[in-house]
């Protein structure tokens, strides 16, 4: 953001004013705080002190050391449509500052009381009192260059306004969260927000983005972060993400920009999360705090009253944007999530002697067919070449790579497998079903039923035969069966419990969130003990599936503790 340097305050010309959007500046402490520190930052502060009691209900002070006002800037600034940053409605164009209506300092002044103190050069200063819009007071006051701004008892004259406020405890997380958004915008500037005396967010000037990052949402998310940064067109894309085996389902943050300034848009963090694909658990949300630069005419900032939304010309090109940059983002991770710096893809190891691969094209009822089998496969049906391999902690397969040793995560490897088997069978390969003897009756709730409609060909396609029984009860005549150890009953209902619950939303297509799904709850488990063979077959068809074995799939599938790493550890380097 530019700061301005002409304290030349002018009244909109009220054509003007009426083209800019007018609406509920004021909602809540929140939104004073969010414009109390856009006005301090349009003012070119390089601190900007926040203190607020009882989440905003009682006091808000904002105080900063901006380019401050002069006496009759100040009374005019108090007044509807008073601003120094705009002066005709082209100039909205590419407008560079928070402000621009000259609407948030009235407002606030009307439905609370408010002082402003301020000044443009140290030593003499103007403070300004007013009460419920009412200017009551202008005296001179002794204080430094800048501005602070008190309000006291907001909604104070709008009784129905102040029954819509929620607790203290979250109005004062909505102001933090005001504080950190602007505080991620503007690195270069130290914030302070004190919430009850409370010193909550320090945030200190500083020139590298990350380093605010840290200080905003704390170092152990700050960490998990890898860098975006992807050009097409007329846009551009920087920022952060989240790495995917790090996400979570719960607690992730997001942040968006647009050329500097902060915005909310679902739509857009959709696209960012479809650029993970496969490479997420369903469900878990990555957090990411993306820039975007788009050209000043391909965006409109003023259309929502407190600017939290802005339309953009080209929407479908920029969504497509997003996700690219966040796939190439992922494609670099690669190293990232691997142990050591040096991270080739495994070498395929000899894990089945090659006859027994391709016999069994659907995958249905290959793998893991020796579960059962206590005893397993004995030394002489292996090849002497292969690779010894090891389950343990029964979540995790080792063996020695060619260049490293090699670390899978059974689940996540299974998931992979089996989500790329139902994206099969959803495109044009069936999988071949198990009939029941006894065919099974499930009760299911009305959005299950919901959901059980919506997604029946897919049910279908993967082997589920399931068929209204009356009232809420189904049928389920047929099941796959993708390894012994499969409980059809459980993941037909986790699978449907899953989708009517709309767990998987995050991804954008819905063959994929269904295959996802099922992949999820059909897999074996962490803590499932595997025999050798069927570790083996776990590898081999991991090590088939088209994305790279090395892919992340939630947790990550694969990590690699290269050779050399190991040297050096053991000093041999
Ligand atoms: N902290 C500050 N330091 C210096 N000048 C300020 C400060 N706060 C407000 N002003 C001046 O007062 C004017 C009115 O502020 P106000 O927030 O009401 O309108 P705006 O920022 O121009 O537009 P908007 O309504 O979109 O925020 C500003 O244009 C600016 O000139
Ligand atoms: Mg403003």
């Amino acid at each position: 953001m530019t700061s301005l340097k002409t304290r030349r305050i002018a009244v909109l010309p009220d054509a003007v004013a009426d083209q800019i959007a007018a609406g509920e500046v004021v909602e809540r402490p929140a939104s004073v705080v969010k414009e109390l520190v856009e006005n301090s930052l349009d003012a070119g502060a390089t601190h900007v002190r926040v203190e607020i009691e009882n989440g905003g209900k009682t006091l808000i002070r904002v105080a900063d050391d901006g380019s401050g006002m002069q006496r009759d800037d100040a009374i005019l600034a108090l007044d509807r449509h008073a601003t120094s940053k705009l002066s005709t409605a082209a100039d909205l164009v590419g407008i560079a500052t928070f402000g621009f209506r000259g609407e948030a300092l009235p407002a606030i002044a009307s439905v609370a009381r408010l002082t402003l103190s301020t000044s443009d050069e140290d030593g003499a200063g103007s403070e300004i009192t007013v009460n419920g819009g009412r200017m009551e007071r202008v005296e001179p006051v002794a204080r430094q260059r800048g501005t602070t701004v008190t309000v006291r008892q907001l909604f104070y004259n709008t009784p129905a306004r102040r029954k819509f406020l929620r607790s203290s405890s979250s109005e004062t997380r909505a102001c933090h969260e005001a504080v950190a958004t602007l505080a991620l915008a503007h690195p270069a500037v130290t914030f302070e927000f004190h919430a009850d005396q409370v010193l909550r967010l320090h945030a200190p000037a500083t020139a590298d983005p990350s380093e605010r990052i840290r200080s905003v949402w704390g170092r152990e998310l700050a960490d998990t972060l890898v860098p975006v940064a992807h050009a097409l067109g007329a846009f551009r894309i920087t920022g952060l993400i989240q790495r995917p085996a790090d996400a979570r389902p719960t607690g992730r943050r997001t942040q968006l920009f647009v050329n500097g300034r902060p915005f909310r848009d679902n739509f857009l963090v959709r696209a960012a999360e479809a650029g993970y694909r496969s490479a997420i658990h369903p469900g878990d949300r990555p957090s990411m705090l993306l820039n975007l630069e788009v050209r000043a005419e391909d965006v409109d900032v003023n259309v929502h009253p407190a600017k939290l939304e802005v339309r953009f010309r080209d929407r479908i090109g920029l969504e497509r944007t997003v996700e690219e940059a966040v796939r190439h983002a992922l494609g670099d991770l690669v190293a990232s999530a691997m142990i050591g710096d040096s991270a080739p893809v495994p070498a395929m190891p000899a894990f089945l002697p090659p006859a027994t691969q391709g016999e069994d094209p659907t995958g249905i009822l290959g793998l893991f067919q020796d579960a059962e089998s206590p005893a397993d496969a004995p030394a002489s049906d292996t090849r002497a070449d292969q690779v010894p391999v090891l389950q343990v902690f029964d979540t995790y397969i080792l063996y020695a790579g060619e260049d490293g040793v090699v670390i899978v995560d059974q689940h996540s490897a299974h998931e992979r497998v089996l989500y790329e088997e139902a994206m099969r069978q959803l495109t044009g390969m069936p999988a071949t079903a198990q009939h029941l003897l006894v065919p099974a009756t499930l009760e299911l709730t009305d959005e299950e039923l919901d959901a059980v409609e919506t997604h029946r060909e897919a049910l279908e396609a993967t082997g589920f035969d399931v068929a209204p029984f009356g009232g809420r009860t189904v049928v389920l005549t047929a099941v796959p069966s993708p390894h012994p150890r499969f409980d059809a009953i459980a993941c037909f209902r986790e699978t449907v419990a899953d989708l009517a619950r709309g767990r998987f939303g995050g991804w954008a297509n819905r063959l994929e969130r269904y295959a996802a799904t099922y992949a999820c709850r059909a897999a074996v488990k962490a803590g499932d003990r595997l025999s050798e063979r069927e570790v083996r077959e776990l590898l081999t068809r991991l090590f088939q599936t088209d994305l790279p074995p090395h892919d992340v799939h939630g947790r990550s599938t694969i990590v690699q503790l290269p050779r050399e790493e190991l040297e050096r550890r053991f000093g041999r380097r």
